[in-house]
């Protein structure tokens, strides 16, 4: 398919979850890098959703090493359970935080960011990666986030 995407302006986030995954699907599908793809994801994410930061940290060993991204320079290792991406690595879980000033363990990469959500990629059943999405508005990410998301991380899947 082109590198191009298909973005109806001004429709409600589900709906633009609803036309991204098929995009993101054609996009990757028969590509077997890894990177290239988590690359082209995280901006996909950006480029419709204007996200402030989006990209993904890989499990290595005890840590969450930082991947492909869009947006400020961040963090490049978070351990187990540490943080927003170190708790939804040990839970296993998708966390949202609507503040992260009231996240006990935080990690602040940057000051700008206000509320944050963090999906798992799960292979297996364990833990290989997490999708982290931050804000710099408070409260910016519900349930059509979380939804769109997880569906975008179970094809992220494939990749692991
Ligand atoms: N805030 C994250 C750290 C990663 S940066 O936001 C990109 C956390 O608490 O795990």
């Amino acid at each position: 398919m082109s590198e191009t995407l298909f973005l109806t302006p001004g429709v409600p986030k589900a709906a633009r979850y609803a036309e991204l995954h098929p995009q993101v699907a054609a996009l990757t599908a028969g590509e077997p890098d890894r990177t290239a793809n988590l690359a082209n994801v995280a901006a996909a994410l950006r480029q419709a959703f204007g996200f402030f930061w989006v990209g993904f940290y890989i499990v290595q060993g005890e840590e969450l090493v930082l991947g492909p991204f869009q947006g400020p320079i961040a963090c490049t290792r978070i351990r187990r359970g540490r943080g927003v991406c170190g708790t939804s690595w040990a839970e296993a879980r998708t966390v949202l935080v609507p503040d992260v000033e009231a996240f006990p363990g935080h990690i602040a990469c940057s000051a700008a960011s206000q509320s944050e959500i963090v999906v798992p990629i799960l292979k297996a059943g364990a833990v290989v990666a997490v999708l982290d999405v931050d804000s710099d508005q408070l409260n910016d990410f519900d349930e059509a986030d979380q939804a769109g998301l997880e569906q975008l991380m179970q094809l992220a899947s494939n990749w692991f």
